[in-house]
């Protein structure tokens, strides 16, 4: 039996089709029995006159969510308001009969749509959109990777050591003695680099152990990461980025621009090329009233900073991207390098999208000495890590690269109030189910 999307049924009329759905709502009146079925597609009206046969009682039988299948003929009839449209059923296969009620409706919360996923992705297009437009964003990251010359590399998440720093690190049993969970592919890439791989493209599970309760902040999602060898400066790495969000978002507003504004009331802007580019000391000034508060310290943007510096370019430039450059050694990894003559400074950047963190990026350390010493003087032991410096003992090009949170993007993308909208299964420290 050949499926006919319901999507597809408008070039059908007339002929006898089979239908494979979910009961969306049943209206089942005196004289007639009406059913919305739902496929991934779109929805129809299915109408039957009673009749007193096992087709009627089928139909009776069946409850919210049920799993169908409906043999029958195409008809147009504008009275119908869902598209004129709708089967009149010669037959009805229940696959799987919905026990009712459902555990969620139209008004249940967020952490009650988690708990019971599938149907909350089931019953909202806009819910399974998210991982349309994801497939298309990572599908144009790695088309524009592959034409950059990337090779898409698959790093280990299991680690014999923290991957950034000691700290949000998740420990789990390994034959006896503790493993980490990779908190980022960034030793590995940059080993690749070493191996002369010239320019490497990963996407990736990332663990954080971060006890954040954020709108943000997810314990487990998914890395899109780069890293260049022999680049001139952190610039390189700056345009790299530009033009690959450029790329996936102009492929993305071709691909689903109307459904995006349809679901989301957002419009897809595909960005020019160069992004603006602002210094972390520049961005202070600029976000200095909405500043205030948790990152008093000022070596680092908050949250309302970062909304207040995007706020302002978006004013002076109608840009929604804007790269922050030039952070404090004090704030940032080890690795990044430090400019000549700017030791207290990283080559470094964050990039905002409409007020969010992205990416961060960084030209790195390849000079064994200085990285050591960059390494002892954040305190570090190099005994755990001997493996990755070991790399830039034999002869490491200057590399650089970045990292994007696949869930902010899609966050910033599509005006998600949550990243828990950005994953199929959230996971943060109060989530571990489903
Ligand atoms: O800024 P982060 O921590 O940078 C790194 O991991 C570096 N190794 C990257 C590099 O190449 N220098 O993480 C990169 C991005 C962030 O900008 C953010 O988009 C996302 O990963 N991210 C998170 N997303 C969801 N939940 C969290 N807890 C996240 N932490 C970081
Ligand atoms: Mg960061």
């Amino acid at each position: 039996m050949i499926r006919t999307p319901i999507a597809g049924l408008r070039a059908q009329v007339g002929e006898t089709v089979t239908i494979a759905g979910w009961a969306q709502a049943l209206r089942l009146q005196r004289a007639m029995q009406f059913i919305i079925v739902r496929d991934h597609t779109g929805t129809v009206q299915v109408t039957h006159r009673r009749d007193g046969t096992a087709l009627e009682a089928a139909l009776e039988g069946l409850t919210a969510e049920s799993a169908v299948r409906i043999t029958g003929r195409v008809q147009a009839n504008p009275v119908v308001s869902l598209g004129g449209l709708e089967v009149i059923p010669e037959t009805v296969t229940v696959e799987n009969l919905a026990h009712a009620p459902l555990p969620i409706d139209a008004h249940t919360g967020l952490e009650g749509r988690l708990d019971w996923r599938f149907l909350d992705l089931r019953r909202r297009t806009e819910a399974r959109l998210v991982f349309e437009v994801q497939t298309t964003v990572e599908r144009a990251m790695r088309e524009f990777a592959f034409a950059e010359g990337c090779t898409e590399m698959h790093t280990p998440k299991l680690m014999g050591t923290a991957s950034e720093s000691g700290a949000e690190v998740f420990e789990v049993g390994y034959f006896g003695r503790p493993a980490y969970l990779a908190q980022s592919p960034q030793f590995y890439k940059q080993m690749a680099i070493a191996g002369g791989v010239d320019r490497v493209f990963e996407v990736g599970p990332v663990f954080r152990a971060e006890p954040s309760f954020t709108s943000r902040h997810a314990t487990e999602f998914t890395g899109v990461d780069v890293e260049l060898a022999w680049i001139e400066s952190v610039e390189d790495v700056m345009t790299f980025e530009e033009r690959m969000l450029a790329h996936v978002l102009s492929a993305v507003a071709a691909a689903h621009g109307p459904a995006i504004e349809e679901h989301f009331e957002t419009q897809v802007t595909v960005p020019r090329v160069p992004f603006p580019r602002l210094t972390l000391a520049e961005a202070l000034s600029l976000s200095a009233p909405a500043a205030t508060g948790a990152d008093s310290g000022r070596d680092d943007l908050d949250p309302a900073g970062e909304r207040a510096v995007s706020a302002r370019v978006l004013a002076e430039t109608g840009h929604e991207f804007a790269f922050v450059t030039e952070y404090p050694a004090s704030v940032r990894p080890f690795y990044h390098l430090r400019p000549d003559g700017k030791p207290h400074l990283t080559a470094s950047f964050d990039l905002l999208w409409k007020g969010l963190e992205i990416t961060t990026g960084a030209q790195r350390e390849h000079r064994y000495d200085v990285l050591l010493a960059q390494a002892a003087a954040k305190g570090l032991a190099p005994d755990p890590m001997r493996w990755y410096l070991d790399c830039f003992r034999y002869g490491c090009p200057p590399h650089g690269g970045f990292g994007l949170g696949l869930g902010r993007l899609l966050m910033a993308l599509l005006g998600l109030d949550s990243i828990r909208d950005a994953a199929f299964l959230f996971r943060g420290p109060n989530r571990l189910t489903p």
